[in-house]
């Protein structure tokens, strides 16, 4: 794990109730009470929106993807479950509650869980030895980002992207759709009502 190491310091004394009780929806639950307007979600994603959103990449291919927001890990382990054996996976949070519980109980050699800012992707990228990646999927509460800071981290997206990489996201607001649109040049959607509550997924594809 890099970043502060102040995810360290969350408490160990013992695994909380909600966390005994329902496994990783807990440890969710705890992030969103903590923070919620940086979570922006009561329930992790569904397996109708994980499923349509892996659909369209060519995972085989990637050496590098980099997810923004990975939470308790929903989309994380679909991630490394598709990804080659030389590929890496980046998963970038700004909450040290998530980020500790990744580091936890993700052991997986390509994974690397980071404490930071989505809006850092470029010096995270490059610190972690690479010079782009091949995909980008984001988890993070768009619509909640003021505008010049989500319009920021959508155009680091596009420069730390390869031609022919993708910026995917599922949201229940547009923005990072309308966003996705300004920035990207081509871009494909689908609306998933199997989600709670329903999701707009959008994949941005950078020219190959
Ligand atoms: C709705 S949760 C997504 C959880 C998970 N990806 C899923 O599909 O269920 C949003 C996540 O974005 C994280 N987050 C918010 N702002 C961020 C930022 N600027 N950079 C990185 N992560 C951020 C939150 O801590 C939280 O883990």
């Amino acid at each position: 794990m890099t970043g502060n190491i102040s995810a360290k310091k969350v408490k160990r004394g013992g695994a909380k109730l909600s966390t005994r009780l329902l496994g990783p929806f807990g440890v969710f639950l705890q992030g969103a009470i903590k923070e919620p307007g940086m979570v922006g979600a009561v329930f992790p994603s569904s397996k109708s929106t994980i499923d349509n959103m892996m659909k369209r990449v060519d995972w085989k291919n990637c050496k590098l993807v980099v997810e923004y927001g990975p939470g308790v890990g929903t989309f994380t382990h679909r991630l490394l479950a598709h990804l080659p054996e030389d590929a890496q996976l980046l998963a970038i949070d700004t909450s040290a509650h998530f980020v500790e519980h990744l580091d936890k109980t993700i052991s997986d050699p390509r994974f690397k869980p980071v404490l930071g800012s989505a809006t850092d992707v470029e010096r995270i990228v490059k610190e972690a030895g690479f010079e782009a990646a091949d995909i980008v999927i984001s988890g993070l509460p768009i619509s909640s980002l003021p505008l010049e800071v989500a319009e920021d981290m959508v155009d680091a997206t596009y420069r730390v992207l390869k031609p022919g990489g993708a910026f995917l996201t599922y949201q229940y607001r547009l923005k990072a759709r309308r966003l996705t649109e300004q920035a990207f040049d081509r871009v494909d959607k689908k609306y998933v009502l199997m989600n709670v509550p329903p999701n707009h997924l959008t994949w941005g594809w950078k020219a190959a």
